[in-house]
């Protein structure tokens, strides 16, 4: 009897790839960096010595953080706006010390990063440090630079992450940012109990709807495959929508090769429009409720244009002109501020099978190192 058996397989789960397994990994991580951070129902950052005192006299906050983990940022600061009510900026930290930075004691830093160790966050960590401004790092890698260089530290546990293209450790720097944000929220005694729980509830939820995501991944491979061709992929949405969708074109860029750019939907009449044409795929992603009828008629605006339209819409309601829709993607539904979850799996998932059938190497992306330690 003989076996047909890849060895250089066995570590990566039995796929392709470890992005694949990495991305598979995630509904299991996310559950790993959340339930221990979670006591009598509430976010609790004891064994991380946060003092809510300090998360409750900041008057500002300030991520630094490059590539995907500033994408994280971005809805760590979306949530934190309108949650908690208090101004974020979310810095590229490659040009923090460029723009002469203002931030003091009163301005908590949050610094992001994967590795701990890009030279750029750490270097705008210790200014900001210097400035007197009390700091928390999100880092995946334990005892880390940046994870050293900063007053506290939260780990997202989301085990080594080998493909060069982030996913597990993008969405676990995800889940922190929904833990502290409710961890302000008690800090500044801001929501009723009702509200804690069901906010709680429904980050509780985001492993199985992710698995949910994931079984639906043949389908998604099908979308992926009529993008194989494409000269540039434009992505566009309002809000977090838009957030999530950085994110998710820097990916398609990274591992396929393909040109692609994520623009506010309503910042595309600007100019950029001019660049969709007949056959321009666009990805259109519609979450967040209170944006959706400015969100479909930019979709119109574009597919007026002749472009290729592919929708990922939360929930299963009927579409008027259901049948002009290119390919549509009907998303689980959760509350408006945890839908990035299960965008995120499907933008990935776009990403890597993009990238797998065009036969590129997936996991070594030319060009690109996972860590970064020039400036
Ligand atoms: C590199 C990687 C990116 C990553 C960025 C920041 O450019 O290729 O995937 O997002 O560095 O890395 P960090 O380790 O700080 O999260």
């Amino acid at each position: 009897l003989t076996v047909d058996w890849d060895i250089s397989r066995s570590d990566k789960g039995g796929y392709p790839f470890y992005m694949e397994k990495e991305i598979m990994e995630q509904p299991r991580v996310i559950g790993e960096t959340v339930k221990p951070r979670i006591k009598d129902g509430k976010p609790d950052f004891t064994a991380e010595g946060i003092p809510d005192e300090m998360l409750a006299s900041c008057r500002r906050i300030c991520v630094i953080a490059c590539g995907t983990a500033m994408h994280a940022g971005l809805v760590g600061k979306s949530l934190i706006q309108s949650l908690i009510g208090i101004h974020v900026d979310v810095v590229m930290a490659s040009e923090f010390m460029y723009n002469d930075p203002i931030v003091d004691k009163t301005t908590l830093v949050i610094a992001i990063s994967q590795s701990g160790e890009t030279i750029d966050t750490l270097e705008a960590l210790k200014f900001a440090r210097k400035c007197g401004s009390p700091s928390i790092s999100i880092v995946n890698v334990k005892g880390a630079s940046i994870a050293r260089a900063s007053e506290y530290v939260i780990y997202t546990n989301a085990g080594p992450e080998i493909a060069v293209a982030s996913t597990k450790a993008y969405t676990t720097q995800l889940a922190v940012l929904y833990l502290l944000t409710a961890r302000m929220a008690i800090a500044r005694k801001l929501w009723s109990d009702e509200q804690m729980k069901e906010y709680m509830e429904e980050l509780q939820r985001v492993p199985a709807v992710m698995e949910e995501v994931l079984k639906s991944k043949e389908e998604i491979h099908h979308i992926a495959d009529t993008m194989l061709n494409a000269r540039d992929v434009f992505m566009i949405g309002r809000g977090l929508d838009y957030s999530i969708l950085l994110e998710g074109s820097l990916k398609l860029k990274e591992i396929s090769y393909i040109h692609s750019e994520a623009y506010a939907s309503g910042e595309l009449k600007h100019g950029t429009i001019a660049l969709i044409t007949e056959e321009t795929p666009v990805i259109a992603v519609v979450t967040q409720d209170k944006l959706k009828s400015k969100e479909l008629s930019n979709i119109k605006e574009v597919q007026s244009r002749g472009a290729r339209v592919i929708l990922l819409i939360k929930g299963q309601e009927e579409l008027e002109q259901e049948k002009i829709w290119s390919r549509i993607f009907r998303l689980p539904v959760m509350k408006d501020e945890f839908m990035v979850m299960p965008v995120s799996i499907v933008l990935q998932l776009i990403a890597y099978y993009v990238s797998l059938d065009k036969g590129l190497d997936v996991d070594k992306p030319r060009n690109l190192a996972k860590v970064v330690t020039v400036e």
